[in-house]
């Protein structure tokens, strides 16, 4: 497959992002992009290290000096003291202001390496090379970096682009299966948010898409969905607020359960909790909140919830969610599939009412 790219394009700031699509990108990255680096940070986690990192060490040695900088894996691992660790090393490998990253694994890697090079010597260009489904759909596109506190998930961040985005399909081939979960979850909810089309195609044959082939095949089209929508509204003052949908109570729930419940999982409860918080507020039409529902209880039967999620717990985690204002839950909520309610003056932003979001939690059948 010869590399296709689609482009994100910043005009205020005369930026682009480039993301590149192929499939022999891990021996064959544009090294272009990193010609004029004084040298690299490849950041990457342990597992992702062991299959990929000396390929692509290797390709980028040929044009800068590259030092591997190697995080544990996991989200719990995604945080400021993960944050200082890979500062120190970078410092003490001599990085500087010229100096590029690349982050290679998921998400965790991507929002953490692009919050610290947003940080770095006051910020250094970096590039993303997502080697999860969810990663490569959603995670590396947009420039929302940060990591997680101990009183809350993505609590410190940043927005900082990438300067390009690197999407080969051939690293989705040892993903376990549960990623694909993962992956899916955000793949469907770029379907509810904009492409009602894509969403059928995925609910006329859901058990097709449970297969890593077939969804390799809806990829370059969740991108696209995700960088327009970036592309009009890069601080979420508005329209971003739909990429959002499902994460309002998905956050809550995994940092309510530590973070022993993946992120996709649980955008998927998150989903089919808010999507009965539409359609009980009269907004969500009710044949569509059905069929979303449909397809959603399909993904969520091939994983456990364990340990049960605690109501209170999930709601506390809530009320700190970033797109709250004055202790008021606030969420985009779709009114059909394929189309999002615009809310208040446009700006995709409905308040919830707490006990709404409570009981909203009884979808799941939760103590
Ligand atoms: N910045 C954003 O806009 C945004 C959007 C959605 C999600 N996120 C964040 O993304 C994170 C979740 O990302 P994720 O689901 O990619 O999780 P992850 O980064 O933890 O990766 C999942 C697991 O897969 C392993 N892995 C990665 N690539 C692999 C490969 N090719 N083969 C085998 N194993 C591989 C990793 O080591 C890890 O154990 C969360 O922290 C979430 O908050 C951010």
């Amino acid at each position: 497959m010869a590399p296709d790219a689609l482009e994100i394009v910043f005009p205020e700031r005369s930026e682009k992002c480039s993301i590149i699509f192929g499939d022999k990108l891990l021996d064959e990255l544009p090294l272009d992009n990193f010609s004029e680096a004084s040298s690299v940070a490849l950041i990457t986690d342990d597992l992702v290290a062991k299959l990929y990192a000396h390929r692509v060490r290797e390709n980028l040695s040929r044009v800068a000096k590259t030092h591997l900088i190697v995080m544990r894996h996991g989200e719990q691992n995604k945080n400021l003291a993960s944050v200082a660790q890979i500062a120190r090393k970078m410092s003490d490998a001599g990085l500087d202001r010229k100096s590029v990253i690349l982050a290679l694994g998921g998400g965790v890697v991507g929002d953490l390496t692009g919050f610290m090079a947003s940080i770095f010597k006051r910020g250094i260009s970096y590039f993303q090379f997502p080697t999860t489904l969810l990663a490569q759909v959603d995670s590396s596109i947009g420039g929302k970096c940060g990591v997680d506190a101990t009183w809350g998930k993505n609590q410190l961040g940043t927005f900082y682009q990438p300067k390009g985005i690197f999407e080969d399909s051939s690293v989705l081939d040892s993903l376990p299966q549960k990623e694909i979960i993962n992956g899916l979850g955000e793949i469907v909810k770029s379907g509810i948010i904009a492409d009602r089309p894509m969403f059928d195609q995925i609910a006329a044959s859901t058990e097709e898409y449970f297969s890593m082939e077939k969804l390799k095949t809806l990829v370059r089209r969740t991108c696209e969905i995700k960088a327009k929508v970036v592309e009009r509204d890069e601080r979420e003052m508005s329209v971003r607020k739909v990429l959002n949908y499902g994460h309002t109570i998905g956050h809550a729930i995994e940092a309510s359960l530590n973070y022993k419940l993946s992120h996709g999982k649980c955008v998927v409860l998150g989903m089919i909790c808010e999507g009965w918080i539409a359609a009980k507020l009269g907004i969500f039409q009710e044949d569509d909140f059905v069929r979303q529902n449909d397809l959603l209880f399909q993904i969520k039967k091939r994983y456990r919830i364990s340990p049960s999620i605690n109501r209170r717990r999930v709601l506390s985690f809530a009320l700190l969610d970033k797109k709250n204002a004055s202790g008021v839950i606030n969420m985009s909520l779709p009114e059909e599939i394929g189309r999002m309610h615009p809310g208040k003056n446009g700006g995709y932003s409905i308040s919830i009412p707490k006990d709404l979001l409570l009981k909203s939690l009884d979808n799941l059948k939760v103590s």
